[in-house]
């Protein structure tokens, strides 16, 4: 018994605990390059995504255009079809802010389509449309896991918190890819520090 729970401990220390698909189906894992895009004065450090109060004024750089405090990783896992799901977990380490995008799905022609956001109340909430996704689990030091799987098929969309099926829409067609980090809403402001571990990708 003793040499189990050592086992165990050393086990978890030494490896990273990998995130399981959720949802029905056969899965196969893929794993999309990044680039990483910093606007007017959000910064990415490794899996660290900082926004500071508020933005420094600057338009210039990758997706800074409308000058939002962004800090992402913009996947390049584009698609048009087929069933694609995103995993990971993130870990807010500070916030004074409010109403800030954690995780996005991009129609490549158009701009965002779904947006996930946090709120200072520790709501994870749908942006685009103002529905709660989950009330008050995205608190400062806690790790909250969050799957979305979306049917380009089918035109549909999940979200999963904490692999609990917590938010259903519809989906447009398109072309799609997917961004996590941190990224002021129309609404929202800075600062923020939140972590992204675990990120993985899955098709069928
Ligand atoms: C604003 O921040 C961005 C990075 O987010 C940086 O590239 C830019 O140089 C900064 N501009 C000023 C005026 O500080
Ligand atoms: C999933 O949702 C149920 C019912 O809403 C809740 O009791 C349970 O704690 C949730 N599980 C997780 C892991 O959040
Ligand atoms: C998404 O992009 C496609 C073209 O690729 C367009 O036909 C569709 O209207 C867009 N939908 C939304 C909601 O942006």
């Amino acid at each position: 018994m003793i040499a189990k729970k050592i086992f165990l401990a050393i086990a978890s220390s030494t490896f990273t605990l990998a995130l399981s698909p959720v949802g029905s189906g056969t899965w196969t894992s893929v794993s999309p390059s990044f680039s990483v895009q910093e606007c007017a004065g959000g910064s990415v450090s490794g899996d660290t995504f900082t926004l500071p109060t508020s933005p420094n004024g600057s338009t210039s750089g990758a997706g800074c255009s409308n000058g939002h405090l962004r800090a992402e990783r913009r996947y390049n896992n584009d698609y048009t079809s087929g069933i694609h799901q995103f995993g990971g977990e993130f870990t807010i380490t500070s916030l004074t802010g409010d109403r800030i995008a954690l995780k996005q799905t991009f129609n490549g022609s158009t701009g965002p389509y779904f947006i996930m956001g946090i709120k200072s109340t520790g709501d994870i909430y749908d942006v685009e449309g103002g529905a709660t996704i989950a009330s008050g689990v995205a608190k400062v030091g806690s790790t909250v896991q969050i799957n979305t799987v979306h049917d380009a098929n089918k035109q549909t969309y999940v979200v999963y918190v904490n692999g609990n099926e917590s938010f259903t829409t519809s989906a447009p067609g398109g072309s799609f890819y997917d961004k996590c980090g941190a990224y002021t809403s129309d609404s929202g402001s800075g600062a923020i520090t939140v972590t992204w571990s675990n990120v993985e990708f899955w098709t069928q």
